[in-house]
């Protein structure tokens, strides 16, 4: 009976602890008097190992993404919760309409675009080559002969495919760009292949570790970032309308400002949306 009640009290203490993260992972209810009752709450993923565009800090999803998501929805209405669901389980839960769509310094490309819809973009990227000093890296090209850390599934993956071989052995993949980092800080790897932001970030927050990182314009394309939807959501249009609206007003040249200290190139983004 004693022994059957402990296990009564570990499952007890099991399940609230799991509701516990579930709450902390969450960003919560966006409450404000934007919202209207006929529409639904949102469900927005994201993988928040992705700094500075999205990661957890005490156990709160925060990061350029979320506060330029926040001020879409203010504009266009809506509640929504965001969830950290990881890099794969969030694109194949946008892919079956799970989720009514993702933020998450997602590139738009053809690829994808065959099976997601994506808004107009909001940020310009390009890769870099993130390596610890006396590595002799000057360009993509000499990452042929080392390892290399790669977030499985992104572009920056692609990249250093486009130079190694698809599926060559020195590339390793991982789950999320963190996890890619923390092996070059291990010296598993000898470089990481990541979007130029999260890169200079990376090496920004390590001061101490002598780690460099450099572009190639030759190799490394630009890419844009955009909200991604399942195919045919109607949200799209609607979503697109009030980033164009934000980056208009002011609103994006803010929260842009206030996470990287520079001024966006707003021409030159609402132009790359005629494209
Ligand atoms: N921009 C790259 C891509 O779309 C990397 C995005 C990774 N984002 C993240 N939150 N882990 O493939």
């Amino acid at each position: 009976m004693k022994k059957n009640l402990s296990l009564v009290y570990l499952i007890v203490i099991g399940l609230l602890v799991l509701s516990a993260c579930g709450t902390s992972n969450d960003e919560g209810t966006n409450t404000d008097e934007g919202a209207t009752d006929d529409k639904p709450v949102l469900q927005v993923g994201t993988d928040a190992a992705f700094a500075p565009f999205e990661y957890m800090e005490t156990g709160e999803i925060v990061g350029f993404d979320v506060d330029l998501l926040e001020a879409v929805m203010n504009e266009a209405g809506y509640e929504y919760e965001l969830k950290n669901v990881g890099w794969d389980p969030m694109l194949a839960s946008v892919q079956g309409g799970n989720i009514d769509l993702a933020i998450a310094g997602i590139t738009i490309n053809d690829d994808r675009k065959e099976t997601f819809d994506f808004s107009v973009p909001y940020f310009e990227s390009t890769h870099m080559i993130v390596f610890n000093e006396g590595a002799d890296i000057n360009s993509a090209k000499d990452l042929i002969g080392l390892k290399v850390g790669v977030q499985t599934g992104t572009t920056g993956a692609e990249a250093a495919e486009k130079i190694m071989g698809k599926n060559h052995e020195d590339i390793a993949k991982y789950e999320t760009t963190a996890l890619a980092f923390m092996s070059l800080t291990n010296e598993d790897v000898d470089a990481v292949v990541t979007d130029n932001v999260v890169a200079a970030e990376y090496v920004k927050n390590n001061p101490d570790a002598t780690v460099e990182a450099i572009t190639d314009k030759e190799n490394f394309e630009s890419e844009y970032y955009g909200l991604m939807f399942p195919k045919d959501s109607e949200l799209e249009e609607e979503l697109s309308a009030a980033l164009t609206s934000i980056i208009e007003s002011g609103k994006y040249e803010k929260i842009y400002n206030e996470w990287f200290g520079t001024d966006p190139d707003v021409d030159m983004l609402l132009k790359a949306a005629n494209q």
